[in-house]
Protein backbone atom coordinates (compact mmCIF):
# COMPACT_ATOMS: atom_id res chain seq x y z
CA UNK A 1 0.00 0.00 0.00
CA UNK A 2 1.62 3.31 -0.54
CA UNK A 3 1.76 6.24 1.58
CA UNK A 4 2.53 9.64 1.44
CA UNK A 5 5.57 10.22 3.55
CA UNK A 6 5.93 13.52 5.10
CA UNK A 7 9.59 15.05 4.59
CA UNK A 8 9.42 15.23 8.36
CA UNK A 9 9.37 11.97 9.02
CA UNK A 10 12.76 11.18 7.05
CA UNK A 11 16.59 11.43 9.09
CA UNK A 12 16.58 14.79 11.05
CA UNK A 13 16.43 18.34 9.24
CA UNK A 14 19.76 18.67 7.56
CA UNK A 15 21.71 22.06 7.79
CA UNK A 16 23.42 23.12 4.34
CA UNK A 17 26.60 21.68 5.03
CA UNK A 18 29.32 24.59 5.50
CA UNK A 19 32.09 22.93 5.55
CA UNK A 20 34.77 23.29 2.71
CA UNK A 21 32.92 20.66 0.04
CA UNK A 22 34.67 21.83 -3.18
CA UNK A 23 32.17 19.84 -5.22
CA UNK A 24 28.95 21.36 -3.08
CA UNK A 25 27.90 22.84 -6.55
CA UNK A 26 27.48 19.57 -8.18
CA UNK A 27 24.30 18.99 -7.34
CA UNK A 28 23.31 22.30 -5.84
CA UNK A 29 19.92 23.68 -5.88
CA UNK A 30 20.03 27.37 -7.19
CA UNK A 31 17.55 30.26 -6.61
CA UNK A 32 17.96 32.99 -9.37
CA UNK A 33 16.94 36.27 -7.18
CA UNK A 34 16.38 39.27 -10.16
CA UNK A 35 16.63 41.68 -6.50
CA UNK A 36 15.00 44.49 -8.30
CA UNK A 37 11.91 42.55 -8.13
CA UNK A 38 12.37 40.55 -5.05
CA UNK A 39 11.15 42.92 -1.74
CA UNK A 40 11.99 46.60 -1.44
CA UNK A 41 12.36 47.91 2.04
CA UNK A 42 12.54 51.42 1.26
CA UNK A 43 9.33 52.34 -0.60
CA UNK A 44 10.96 53.64 -3.98
CA UNK A 45 9.36 49.98 -6.19
CA UNK A 46 12.40 48.46 -6.72
CA UNK A 47 13.71 45.42 -4.71
CA UNK A 48 16.63 45.99 -3.03
CA UNK A 49 19.66 44.23 -1.28
CA UNK A 50 18.12 45.05 2.26
CA UNK A 51 15.22 43.26 0.58
CA UNK A 52 17.03 40.10 0.02
CA UNK A 53 18.85 39.90 3.51
CA UNK A 54 15.28 40.64 5.58
CA UNK A 55 14.13 37.39 3.30
CA UNK A 56 16.67 34.88 4.37
CA UNK A 57 14.41 32.94 6.21
CA UNK A 58 11.93 32.32 3.29
CA UNK A 59 15.33 31.29 1.16
CA UNK A 60 16.38 28.79 4.23
CA UNK A 61 12.87 27.56 4.90
CA UNK A 62 12.87 26.38 1.14
CA UNK A 63 15.81 25.19 1.11
CA UNK A 64 18.13 26.11 -1.33
CA UNK A 65 21.94 25.70 -1.39
CA UNK A 66 22.43 28.74 -3.23
CA UNK A 67 21.25 32.31 -4.74
CA UNK A 68 22.38 33.87 -7.69
CA UNK A 69 21.75 37.68 -7.49
CA UNK A 70 20.83 38.67 -11.28
CA UNK A 71 23.15 42.21 -11.85
CA UNK A 72 22.64 44.66 -8.86
CA UNK A 73 25.87 47.23 -9.88
CA UNK A 74 25.04 50.96 -10.56
CA UNK A 75 23.38 50.42 -13.99
CA UNK A 76 21.32 52.99 -16.81
CA UNK A 77 18.84 49.95 -16.61
CA UNK A 78 19.13 50.29 -20.31
CA UNK A 79 18.93 46.24 -20.37
CA UNK A 80 17.69 45.25 -16.68
CA UNK A 81 21.16 45.75 -15.23
CA UNK A 82 22.96 43.46 -18.00
CA UNK A 83 24.78 46.99 -18.86
CA UNK A 84 27.13 47.84 -15.70
CA UNK A 85 28.11 51.01 -15.18
CA UNK A 86 30.22 50.08 -12.12
CA UNK A 87 31.29 46.33 -11.29
CA UNK A 88 32.49 46.66 -7.74
CA UNK A 89 30.13 48.32 -6.70
CA UNK A 90 25.83 48.16 -5.98
CA UNK A 91 23.39 50.50 -7.26
CA UNK A 92 22.95 52.89 -4.66
CA UNK A 93 19.33 52.73 -5.56
CA UNK A 94 19.41 48.79 -4.18
CA UNK A 95 22.03 49.72 -1.35
CA UNK A 96 25.65 49.60 -0.90
CA UNK A 97 28.44 47.40 -0.16
CA UNK A 98 28.41 46.86 3.31
CA UNK A 99 23.66 45.94 2.75
CA UNK A 100 26.04 43.41 0.09
CA UNK A 101 28.58 42.20 2.66
CA UNK A 102 25.49 41.82 5.13
CA UNK A 103 23.59 39.86 2.81
CA UNK A 104 26.40 37.63 2.10
CA UNK A 105 26.98 36.72 6.21
CA UNK A 106 23.31 36.50 6.54
CA UNK A 107 23.26 33.99 3.99
CA UNK A 108 26.35 32.48 4.68
CA UNK A 109 25.25 31.79 8.39
CA UNK A 110 21.91 29.53 7.20
CA UNK A 111 24.59 27.42 5.23
CA UNK A 112 23.41 29.17 1.54
CA UNK A 113 26.15 29.83 -1.04
CA UNK A 114 26.05 33.24 -2.83
CA UNK A 115 26.31 33.17 -6.79
CA UNK A 116 26.92 36.84 -8.62
CA UNK A 117 26.37 37.74 -12.07
CA UNK A 118 29.35 38.94 -14.13
CA UNK A 119 28.82 40.60 -17.35
CA UNK A 120 32.18 40.05 -19.22
CA UNK A 121 30.62 41.03 -23.25
CA UNK A 122 29.60 44.05 -22.73
CA UNK A 123 29.50 46.91 -20.51
CA UNK A 124 27.26 49.87 -20.08
CA UNK A 125 27.62 52.64 -22.02
CA UNK A 126 28.14 54.61 -18.98
CA UNK A 127 30.79 52.75 -18.04
CA UNK A 128 34.12 55.76 -17.46
CA UNK A 129 36.15 53.39 -20.07
CA UNK A 130 33.43 53.85 -22.50
CA UNK A 131 32.71 57.55 -21.75
CA UNK A 132 36.62 57.66 -22.17
CA UNK A 133 36.48 56.21 -25.23
CA UNK A 134 34.38 58.73 -26.95
CA UNK A 135 35.87 61.81 -25.61
CA UNK A 136 39.37 60.43 -27.38
CA UNK A 137 40.38 60.42 -30.89
CA UNK A 138 39.92 57.34 -33.22
CA UNK A 139 43.08 55.17 -33.18
CA UNK A 140 43.92 55.84 -29.16
CA UNK A 141 44.03 53.48 -26.83
CA UNK A 142 40.80 54.47 -25.08
CA UNK A 143 38.60 53.26 -28.20
CA UNK A 144 40.90 50.29 -28.36
CA UNK A 145 39.23 48.81 -25.30
CA UNK A 146 36.58 48.31 -27.54
CA UNK A 147 35.34 48.18 -30.57
CA UNK A 148 35.62 51.33 -32.85
CA UNK A 149 35.77 51.10 -36.66
CA UNK A 150 35.14 53.82 -39.82
CA UNK A 151 32.06 53.36 -41.82
CA UNK A 152 32.06 51.71 -45.14
CA UNK A 153 30.78 53.37 -48.01
CA UNK A 154 31.97 56.46 -49.69
CA UNK A 155 31.53 58.58 -46.84
CA UNK A 156 32.30 56.20 -43.92
CA UNK A 157 28.07 56.42 -43.98
CA UNK A 158 27.16 52.57 -43.87
CA UNK A 159 27.97 50.37 -40.56
CA UNK A 160 31.33 48.39 -40.83
CA UNK A 161 30.02 45.04 -41.21
CA UNK A 162 26.85 43.28 -41.69
CA UNK A 163 26.28 41.75 -38.01
CA UNK A 164 23.44 41.78 -36.31
CA UNK A 165 22.51 42.27 -33.15
CA UNK A 166 20.54 40.59 -30.61
CA UNK A 167 18.11 43.58 -29.82
CA UNK A 168 18.71 46.16 -32.86
CA UNK A 169 18.47 45.39 -36.42
CA UNK A 170 22.76 45.92 -36.80
CA UNK A 171 25.22 45.41 -34.37
CA UNK A 172 27.06 48.76 -34.70
CA UNK A 173 26.47 52.12 -33.65
CA UNK A 174 27.63 55.58 -35.22
CA UNK A 175 28.97 58.10 -32.80
CA UNK A 176 28.48 61.88 -32.93
CA UNK A 177 32.27 63.98 -32.37
CA UNK A 178 32.40 66.76 -30.52
CA UNK A 179 31.75 69.34 -32.72
CA UNK A 180 28.55 67.55 -34.04
CA UNK A 181 29.62 65.61 -37.40
CA UNK A 182 29.22 62.09 -37.30
CA UNK A 183 32.42 59.73 -36.13
CA UNK A 184 33.23 56.08 -36.03
CA UNK A 185 30.76 53.22 -35.30
CA UNK A 186 31.04 50.79 -32.52
CA UNK A 187 30.11 47.13 -32.31
CA UNK A 188 27.41 46.12 -29.99
CA UNK A 189 25.57 42.66 -29.41
CA UNK A 190 22.86 43.76 -27.81
CA UNK A 191 21.36 47.23 -26.87
CA UNK A 192 23.23 50.14 -28.59
CA UNK A 193 23.55 51.57 -24.87
CA UNK A 194 25.89 47.68 -24.25
CA UNK A 195 29.40 48.69 -26.56
CA UNK A 196 31.37 45.10 -26.97
CA UNK A 197 34.74 45.23 -24.98
CA UNK A 198 37.58 44.48 -27.31
CA UNK A 199 38.86 41.77 -25.19
CA UNK A 200 42.24 41.73 -26.78
CA UNK A 201 43.35 45.04 -25.05
CA UNK A 202 45.21 43.67 -22.31
CA UNK A 203 43.15 46.18 -19.72
CA UNK A 204 40.12 44.08 -20.48
CA UNK A 205 40.93 40.88 -18.95
CA UNK A 206 43.32 42.73 -16.20
CA UNK A 207 40.21 44.25 -15.43
CA UNK A 208 38.20 41.03 -14.88
CA UNK A 209 40.22 39.21 -12.77
CA UNK A 210 39.94 42.04 -10.61
CA UNK A 211 36.15 42.03 -10.22
CA UNK A 212 36.24 38.57 -9.54
CA UNK A 213 39.04 39.08 -7.14
CA UNK A 214 36.95 41.54 -5.34
CA UNK A 215 33.90 39.76 -5.41
CA UNK A 216 35.54 36.69 -4.22
CA UNK A 217 37.45 38.02 -1.78
CA UNK A 218 33.90 39.53 0.02
CA UNK A 219 32.80 35.95 0.43
CA UNK A 220 31.50 35.37 -3.29
CA UNK A 221 30.75 31.43 -3.83
CA UNK A 222 30.49 31.21 -7.78
CA UNK A 223 29.80 33.48 -10.52
CA UNK A 224 27.39 32.92 -13.48
CA UNK A 225 28.67 33.78 -16.85
CA UNK A 226 26.47 36.24 -18.84
CA UNK A 227 26.94 35.29 -22.96
CA UNK A 228 30.28 33.59 -21.97
CA UNK A 229 30.69 32.87 -25.62
CA UNK A 230 30.69 36.00 -27.26
CA UNK A 231 34.00 37.53 -26.08
CA UNK A 232 36.04 36.66 -28.83
CA UNK A 233 35.78 38.18 -32.18
CA UNK A 234 37.50 37.87 -35.29
CA UNK A 235 37.94 41.36 -36.29
CA UNK A 236 40.02 40.66 -39.16
CA UNK A 237 39.66 42.88 -42.40
CA UNK A 238 37.55 42.89 -44.02
CA UNK A 239 35.07 41.74 -42.17
CA UNK A 240 33.67 38.18 -42.69
CA UNK A 241 29.70 38.50 -43.59
CA UNK A 242 27.02 37.20 -41.04
CA UNK A 243 23.68 38.55 -42.01
CA UNK A 244 21.36 36.32 -39.41
CA UNK A 245 21.93 35.61 -35.94
CA UNK A 246 21.25 32.20 -35.51
CA UNK A 247 23.52 30.97 -32.20
CA UNK A 248 22.57 27.34 -32.43
CA UNK A 249 23.50 27.17 -35.97
CA UNK A 250 27.62 28.65 -34.77
CA UNK A 251 29.78 26.07 -36.71
CA UNK A 252 31.38 23.27 -34.15
CA UNK A 253 34.78 24.13 -35.21
CA UNK A 254 35.20 27.25 -32.90
CA UNK A 255 35.91 29.60 -35.51
CA UNK A 256 33.22 31.67 -35.85
CA UNK A 257 32.80 35.19 -36.47
CA UNK A 258 31.95 36.46 -33.01
CA UNK A 259 30.29 33.65 -31.18
CA UNK A 260 31.83 30.59 -29.59
CA UNK A 261 35.31 30.81 -30.91
CA UNK A 262 38.48 29.09 -29.57
CA UNK A 263 40.14 31.65 -28.22
CA UNK A 264 37.00 32.19 -25.85
CA UNK A 265 39.21 29.51 -23.69
CA UNK A 266 42.32 30.97 -23.02
CA UNK A 267 40.36 33.48 -20.94
CA UNK A 268 38.35 31.03 -18.83
CA UNK A 269 41.99 28.99 -18.36
CA UNK A 270 43.28 32.31 -16.46
CA UNK A 271 40.06 32.87 -14.26
CA UNK A 272 40.13 28.87 -13.43
CA UNK A 273 43.55 29.80 -11.51
CA UNK A 274 42.48 32.25 -10.24
CA UNK A 275 39.41 30.63 -9.14
CA UNK A 276 41.57 27.85 -7.64
CA UNK A 277 43.28 29.99 -5.41
CA UNK A 278 40.11 30.49 -2.97
CA UNK A 279 39.07 27.42 -0.45
CA UNK A 280 36.72 26.06 -1.30
CA UNK A 281 37.41 27.03 -5.18
CA UNK A 282 34.92 29.38 -6.59
CA UNK A 283 32.78 27.82 -8.83
CA UNK A 284 31.10 29.44 -12.39
CA UNK A 285 28.72 28.32 -14.73
CA UNK A 286 28.80 29.57 -18.53
CA UNK A 287 25.85 31.00 -19.95
CA UNK A 288 25.66 29.79 -23.75
CA UNK A 289 23.43 29.31 -26.06
CA UNK A 290 25.05 27.07 -28.35
CA UNK A 291 24.99 23.42 -29.10
CA UNK A 292 25.66 21.00 -26.36
CA UNK A 293 28.25 19.22 -28.38
CA UNK A 294 30.33 23.12 -27.86
CA UNK A 295 29.21 23.85 -24.43
CA UNK A 296 30.75 21.05 -22.47
CA UNK A 297 34.00 22.83 -23.35
CA UNK A 298 33.39 26.12 -21.18
CA UNK A 299 32.18 23.16 -18.48
CA UNK A 300 35.49 21.60 -18.88
CA UNK A 301 36.89 21.38 -14.98
CA UNK A 302 40.37 23.42 -16.20
CA UNK A 303 37.75 26.70 -17.30
CA UNK A 304 34.28 27.57 -15.78
CA UNK A 305 33.24 23.47 -14.58
CA UNK A 306 29.92 24.03 -15.35
CA UNK A 307 27.50 25.01 -18.13
CA UNK A 308 24.01 26.08 -18.45
CA UNK A 309 22.31 23.45 -20.31
CA UNK A 310 19.17 25.64 -21.77
CA UNK A 311 17.67 22.53 -23.51
CA UNK A 312 14.25 22.33 -21.39
CA UNK A 313 13.22 25.83 -21.99
CA UNK A 314 12.82 24.89 -25.89
CA UNK A 315 11.27 21.66 -25.20
CA UNK A 316 7.49 21.00 -25.65
CA UNK A 317 5.89 19.15 -22.33
CA UNK A 318 6.62 15.75 -23.68
CA UNK A 319 8.15 12.39 -22.55
CA UNK A 320 10.12 11.75 -25.23
CA UNK A 321 11.61 15.17 -25.80
CA UNK A 322 12.41 15.35 -22.47
CA UNK A 323 13.98 12.09 -22.21
CA UNK A 324 16.29 12.94 -25.27
CA UNK A 325 17.55 16.05 -23.63
CA UNK A 326 17.95 14.38 -20.55
CA UNK A 327 20.20 11.51 -21.87
CA UNK A 328 21.97 14.08 -24.28
CA UNK A 329 23.41 16.12 -21.39
CA UNK A 330 23.98 13.54 -18.86
CA UNK A 331 26.39 12.41 -21.47
CA UNK A 332 27.58 15.65 -22.39
CA UNK A 333 28.15 16.26 -18.60
CA UNK A 334 30.51 13.37 -18.17
CA UNK A 335 32.70 13.83 -20.90
CA UNK A 336 34.58 16.45 -18.47
CA UNK A 337 33.45 15.12 -15.33
CA UNK A 338 31.13 17.66 -14.56
CA UNK A 339 27.80 17.64 -13.68
CA UNK A 340 24.77 18.79 -15.42
CA UNK A 341 22.10 21.85 -14.93
CA UNK A 342 18.41 22.06 -15.19
CA UNK A 343 16.16 24.97 -15.64
CA UNK A 344 12.63 25.79 -16.76
CA UNK A 345 12.14 29.16 -16.00
CA UNK A 346 14.58 32.26 -15.73
CA UNK A 347 14.68 36.18 -16.76
CA UNK A 348 14.67 35.41 -20.10
CA UNK A 349 12.25 33.19 -20.41
CA UNK A 350 8.12 33.11 -20.15
CA UNK A 351 7.27 31.25 -17.02
CA UNK A 352 6.98 28.03 -17.59
CA UNK A 353 3.46 27.91 -15.52
CA UNK A 354 2.62 29.79 -18.40
CA UNK A 355 3.87 28.09 -21.28
CA UNK A 356 3.21 24.56 -20.63
CA UNK A 357 -0.91 25.50 -20.42
CA UNK A 358 -0.32 26.24 -24.45
CA UNK A 359 -0.79 23.18 -27.13
CA UNK A 360 2.30 24.62 -28.41
CA UNK A 361 4.80 26.09 -25.90
CA UNK A 362 5.93 28.55 -29.01
CA UNK A 363 1.79 29.72 -28.67
CA UNK A 364 3.32 31.80 -25.49
CA UNK A 365 5.18 34.72 -27.87
CA UNK A 366 1.50 35.29 -29.48
CA UNK A 367 -0.01 35.44 -26.82
CA UNK A 368 2.15 37.93 -25.23
CA UNK A 369 2.47 40.10 -28.53
CA UNK A 370 -1.67 40.00 -28.01
CA UNK A 371 -1.01 41.42 -24.67
CA UNK A 372 -2.79 38.19 -23.53
CA UNK A 373 -6.06 37.91 -25.71
CA UNK A 374 -4.99 34.91 -27.89
CA UNK A 375 -4.30 32.23 -27.99
CA UNK A 376 -5.77 31.76 -24.04
CA UNK A 377 -3.29 29.16 -22.25
CA UNK A 378 -5.22 26.77 -19.98
CA UNK A 379 -3.37 27.86 -16.29
CA UNK A 380 -4.60 25.20 -14.44
CA UNK A 381 -3.06 22.97 -16.89
CA UNK A 382 0.07 24.88 -17.07
CA UNK A 383 0.53 25.09 -13.19
CA UNK A 384 -0.18 21.17 -13.21
CA UNK A 385 2.23 20.46 -16.16
CA UNK A 386 5.15 23.01 -14.63
CA UNK A 387 4.99 21.07 -11.19
CA UNK A 388 4.97 18.24 -12.73
CA UNK A 389 8.52 19.03 -14.61
CA UNK A 390 10.02 20.86 -11.40
CA UNK A 391 9.70 17.38 -9.25
CA UNK A 392 11.00 15.64 -12.68
CA UNK A 393 14.42 18.32 -12.96
CA UNK A 394 14.68 17.98 -9.10
CA UNK A 395 15.02 14.07 -9.48
CA UNK A 396 18.12 14.06 -12.09
CA UNK A 397 21.44 14.12 -11.19
CA UNK A 398 22.91 17.56 -11.48
CA UNK A 399 22.31 21.31 -10.38
CA UNK A 400 18.68 22.83 -10.63
CA UNK A 401 18.31 26.33 -11.15
CA UNK A 402 15.19 27.92 -9.96
CA UNK A 403 13.77 31.48 -10.96
CA UNK A 404 12.14 33.44 -7.90
CA UNK A 405 8.43 32.90 -8.32
CA UNK A 406 8.29 29.66 -9.54
CA UNK A 407 8.06 28.41 -6.08
CA UNK A 408 4.64 30.07 -5.96
CA UNK A 409 3.44 29.00 -9.24
CA UNK A 410 3.53 32.06 -10.57
CA UNK A 411 2.44 32.73 -14.13
CA UNK A 412 3.92 35.11 -16.99
CA UNK A 413 2.27 38.88 -16.92
CA UNK A 414 0.97 39.48 -20.71
CA UNK A 415 -0.50 42.95 -20.30
CA UNK A 416 2.24 44.73 -19.14
CA UNK A 417 0.71 48.52 -20.56
CA UNK A 418 3.03 49.11 -23.46
CA UNK A 419 4.23 52.70 -22.10
CA UNK A 420 5.37 50.62 -18.83
CA UNK A 421 7.40 48.24 -20.69
CA UNK A 422 10.94 47.99 -19.74
CA UNK A 423 13.08 45.47 -21.61
CA UNK A 424 14.56 46.92 -25.02
CA UNK A 425 13.31 44.07 -26.93
CA UNK A 426 10.29 45.56 -27.59
CA UNK A 427 11.56 49.13 -29.19
CA UNK A 428 14.01 47.29 -30.79
CA UNK A 429 11.97 44.77 -32.40
CA UNK A 430 9.66 47.30 -33.82
CA UNK A 431 6.68 45.67 -31.29
CA UNK A 432 7.39 42.35 -33.01
CA UNK A 433 8.36 40.82 -29.81
CA UNK A 434 7.03 41.82 -26.54
CA UNK A 435 10.19 40.57 -24.29
CA UNK A 436 11.26 39.55 -20.87
CA UNK A 437 9.18 41.92 -18.48
CA UNK A 438 6.45 39.08 -17.70
CA UNK A 439 8.36 36.96 -15.77
CA UNK A 440 10.18 39.81 -14.25
CA UNK A 441 7.38 41.53 -12.36
CA UNK A 442 7.77 41.87 -8.69
CA UNK A 443 7.03 38.58 -6.36
CA UNK A 444 3.68 38.79 -3.95
CA UNK A 445 4.33 38.22 -0.17
CA UNK A 446 1.02 38.76 1.32
CA UNK A 447 -2.02 38.79 -0.21
CA UNK A 448 -4.27 41.42 1.58
CA UNK A 449 -1.16 44.70 1.50
CA UNK A 450 -0.41 47.00 -0.87
CA UNK A 451 1.83 45.89 -4.12
CA UNK A 452 0.75 42.30 -2.42
CA UNK A 453 3.60 43.21 0.31
CA UNK A 454 6.63 43.69 -2.04
CA UNK A 455 6.75 47.76 -1.33
CA UNK A 456 5.03 50.09 0.05
CA UNK A 457 5.52 52.39 -3.35
CA UNK A 458 4.58 51.85 -6.56
CA UNK A 459 6.12 48.71 -8.06
CA UNK A 460 8.73 49.49 -10.88
CA UNK A 461 6.33 47.16 -12.79
CA UNK A 462 2.98 46.38 -12.64
CA UNK A 463 1.34 43.72 -10.99
CA UNK A 464 -1.95 42.03 -12.19
CA UNK A 465 -4.20 41.42 -9.25
CA UNK A 466 -4.47 38.12 -10.30
CA UNK A 467 -0.78 37.53 -8.46
CA UNK A 468 -2.93 37.72 -4.73
CA UNK A 469 -4.07 34.41 -5.19
CA UNK A 470 -0.36 32.83 -5.50
CA UNK A 471 1.42 35.13 -2.72
CA UNK A 472 4.18 33.63 -0.36
CA UNK A 473 1.38 33.63 2.72
CA UNK A 474 -1.55 32.21 0.89
CA UNK A 475 0.84 29.45 0.49
CA UNK A 476 2.75 29.10 3.66
CA UNK A 477 2.02 26.07 5.98
CA UNK A 478 -0.88 25.23 3.17
CA UNK A 479 -0.40 21.61 2.65
CA UNK A 480 -0.72 20.88 -1.41
CA UNK A 481 0.18 24.31 -2.39
CA UNK A 482 3.00 24.84 -4.77
CA UNK A 483 5.42 26.39 -2.18
CA UNK A 484 5.02 23.78 0.06
CA UNK A 485 5.60 21.26 -2.36
CA UNK A 486 8.88 23.56 -3.61
CA UNK A 487 9.70 22.97 0.33
CA UNK A 488 9.20 19.31 0.60
CA UNK A 489 10.85 18.29 -3.12
CA UNK A 490 13.88 20.10 -2.01
CA UNK A 491 13.96 19.02 1.69
CA UNK A 492 13.94 15.40 0.65
CA UNK A 493 16.06 15.63 -2.58
CA UNK A 494 18.44 16.95 -0.14
CA UNK A 495 17.83 13.92 2.45
CA UNK A 496 18.29 11.07 -0.12
CA UNK A 497 21.12 13.02 -2.57
CA UNK A 498 24.12 11.11 -2.27
CA UNK A 499 25.74 9.96 -5.35
CA UNK A 500 24.82 10.78 -9.05
CA UNK A 501 24.01 7.96 -10.15
CA UNK A 502 21.06 7.96 -12.60
CA UNK A 503 19.10 4.75 -14.53
CA UNK A 504 16.15 4.92 -16.71
CA UNK A 505 13.39 2.01 -15.99
CA UNK A 506 12.02 1.49 -19.45
CA UNK A 507 7.95 1.70 -19.35
CA UNK A 508 5.42 0.41 -21.77
CA UNK A 509 3.72 3.32 -22.31
CA UNK A 510 5.72 6.23 -24.00
CA UNK A 511 4.06 8.94 -22.43
CA UNK A 512 6.07 7.57 -19.03
CA UNK A 513 9.35 8.92 -17.98
CA UNK A 514 10.47 6.72 -14.77
CA UNK A 515 13.87 6.68 -13.22
CA UNK A 516 15.85 5.37 -10.70
CA UNK A 517 18.42 7.02 -8.68
CA UNK A 518 20.59 5.57 -5.47
CA UNK A 519 19.16 3.85 -2.56
CA UNK A 520 15.83 2.82 -4.46
CA UNK A 521 15.11 6.53 -5.25
CA UNK A 522 12.46 6.76 -8.40
CA UNK A 523 10.77 8.91 -10.01
CA UNK A 524 7.93 9.03 -12.72
CA UNK A 525 6.34 11.76 -14.55
CA UNK A 526 3.01 11.08 -16.50
CA UNK A 527 3.06 13.21 -19.64
CA UNK A 528 0.13 11.86 -21.24
CA UNK A 529 -3.58 12.17 -20.96
CA UNK A 530 -4.83 8.74 -19.46
CA UNK A 531 -4.07 7.67 -15.77
CA UNK A 532 -1.50 5.26 -15.46
CA UNK A 533 -0.51 2.85 -12.83
CA UNK A 534 1.72 4.12 -9.48
CA UNK A 535 5.74 3.07 -9.63
CA UNK A 536 5.84 0.09 -6.24
CA UNK A 537 7.57 1.48 -3.31
CA UNK A 538 6.57 4.58 -0.64
CA UNK A 539 5.21 7.48 -2.43
CA UNK A 540 7.63 10.28 -1.25
CA UNK A 541 5.78 13.11 -2.74
CA UNK A 542 3.31 13.56 -5.74
CA UNK A 543 3.12 17.20 -7.87
CA UNK A 544 -0.96 17.09 -7.50
CA UNK A 545 -2.16 18.21 -3.70
CA UNK A 546 -3.90 14.72 -3.85
CA UNK A 547 -2.48 11.47 -2.90
CA UNK A 548 -4.00 9.51 -5.54
CA UNK A 549 -3.74 5.80 -6.38
CA UNK A 550 -3.21 6.33 -10.01
CA UNK A 551 -0.82 8.21 -11.21
CA UNK A 552 -2.58 10.98 -12.81
CA UNK A 553 -2.24 13.15 -16.25
CA UNK A 554 0.69 15.79 -16.24
CA UNK A 555 1.59 14.58 -12.90
CA UNK A 556 5.14 13.41 -11.13
CA UNK A 557 5.65 11.22 -8.29
CA UNK A 558 9.18 9.86 -5.91
CA UNK A 559 9.04 6.88 -4.35
CA UNK A 560 11.37 4.91 -2.45
CA UNK A 561 11.94 0.94 -3.26
C1 LIG B 1 21.95 37.26 -21.17
C2 LIG B 1 21.10 37.76 -20.04
O1 LIG B 1 20.50 36.67 -19.41
C3 LIG B 1 20.10 38.71 -20.63
O2 LIG B 1 19.14 39.10 -19.69
C4 LIG B 1 20.84 39.90 -21.19
O3 LIG B 1 19.92 40.73 -21.87
C5 LIG B 1 21.91 39.48 -22.17
N1 LIG B 1 22.68 38.36 -21.72
C6 LIG B 1 22.87 40.61 -22.42
O4 LIG B 1 23.67 40.83 -21.30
Amino acid sequence: MQTMMNSQDHASEIEHSSTLDSDWWRQAVVYQIYPRSFFDTDGDGLGDIKGITQKVSYLKDLGIDAVWLSPFYPSPLADGGYDVANYTDVDPRLGSLADFDELISELHKVGIRVFVDIVPNHSSSEHPWFKQALASQPGSPERSRYHFYDGSGENGELPPSDWPSFFAPSAWTRTQNSDGSLGQWYLHLFAPEQPDFNWEHPDVPELFLQILKFWADRGVDGFRIDVAHALKKDMSQPFRSYPVLREMETPLTGDGVFLDRNEVHEVYKSWRILFNEYNPPRVAVAEAYIRPERRVLYASPDELGQAFNFDLLSSEFDAGEFRTVISKNLEFAAINASSSTWVLSNHDKPRHATKYGFAKIADADDWLLSSGESPVPDSALGLARARAATLLILALPGSTYLFQGEELGLYEVADIPVDQIQDPMWERSHHAAKGRDGCRVPLPWSANEKSFGFSSGTPHLPQPSGFGLFAADKQDRVSGSTLEMYRNAIKIRKQILVGESFSWIENPNSNVLHFQRENGWQCMTNFGSDSVPLPEGTLLIASTSESPEMLLPNTTVWVQK
